[in-house]
């Protein structure tokens, strides 16, 4: 039996493990992974299924296709956001479903296509499917260093408004305090790290098409994610323990093959 090397979330933390390499069901692709990327509370988040992997934020490369499968095969180079509802990709192998796969942008490394998964899902959505931005409006960003902020403020391009001006949208990515202190200062708020009342919060959602877009844009020298900092798969706690730091300047990833 062949096996990976995985990072799992039990009840009492982090560990690093030895489990078979998955073979993918109907539907399904196997991916070997390069690069993982992490989220802020995002281990928070299968607390109702533990033991699981966790980071749903993918680049690499398709080791195999169950039968079913067409438009993706072994060797496409892929990135995308996966479900949150079942095993993450933090691991040398990963199952995912092949509607969630897109082709890769070739002028980013792998690091950086992961960086723009679920980060830019989540810029794009919350721009343009939940603040509805037109050309002609101002959108304001909170945490604009962040992972998801970072991508935002490139996909709003000159429609940034400058502090203290009006603005048609509020799109915070940091909940708490500036969230509450932003709300009422524009037509319309999008949360996508807190829910509260008077504002639009929402969970991102994979989208191929949108993940096509992004990749267009970047090969367009339009768009960069940042990386704030790689750790290999062994040092997962660590990368974890960046994650949660305040000053970060873009993704931390998890470099699980050399690019
Ligand atoms: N609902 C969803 O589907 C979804 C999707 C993506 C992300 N999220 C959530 O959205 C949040 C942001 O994600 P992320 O990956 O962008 O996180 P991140 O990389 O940690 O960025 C957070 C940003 O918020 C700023 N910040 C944090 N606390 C602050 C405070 N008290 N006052 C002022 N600024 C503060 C940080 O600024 P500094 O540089 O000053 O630290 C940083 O710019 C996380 O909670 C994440 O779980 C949810």
């Amino acid at each position: 039996m062949r096996t990976m090397r995985a990072v799992r979330l039990h009840e009492d933390g982090l560990r690093i493990e030895q489990l078979p390499v998955p073979e993918p069901d109907a539907g399904e692709a196997l991916v070997r992974v390069h690069a993982a990327a992490l989220t802020r509370d995002e281990l928070t988040w299968p607390v109702d299924r533990l033991p699981a992997t966790p980071s749903y934020e993918l680049s690499g490369v398709v080791a195999g296709v169950a039968g079913d499968v067409r438009g993706v095969a072994e060797a496409d180079e892929v990135f995308a956001l996966t479900p949150f509802d079942r095993d993450g990709v933090a691991a040398e192998y990963a199952v995912v479903p092949a509607a969630v796969l897109a082709r890769r942008p070739r002028t980013l490394s792998h690091a950086e296509c992961a960086a723009l998964t679920l980060a830019g899902l989540s810029a794009w959505q919350g721009l343009f499917d939940h603040g509805a931005l037109r050309e002609d409006e101002r959108v304001r960003v909170l945490g604009e260093r962040g992972g998801v902020g970072h991508l935002a403020v490139q996909l709003a391009g000159g429609r940034l408004a400058a502090p203290g001006e009006p603005c048609d949208l509020v799109f915070d990515t940091i909940g708490g305090d500036p969230l509450a202190a932003a709300v009422g200062s524009a037509r319309r708020v999008v949360s996508v790290a807190e829910e509260a009342d008077g504002i639009a919060y929402f969970v991102v959602e994979p989208n191929r098409s949108q993940l096509l877009e992004l990749a267009r844009l970047a090969e367009a020298d339009q768009l960069r994610p940042a990386i704030d900092s790689v750790f290999p798969l062994v040092e997962a706690g660590a990368a974890f323990g960046r994650v949660a730091e305040r000053g970060k300047s873009g993704k931390v990833i998890l470099q699980i093959t050399a690019d």
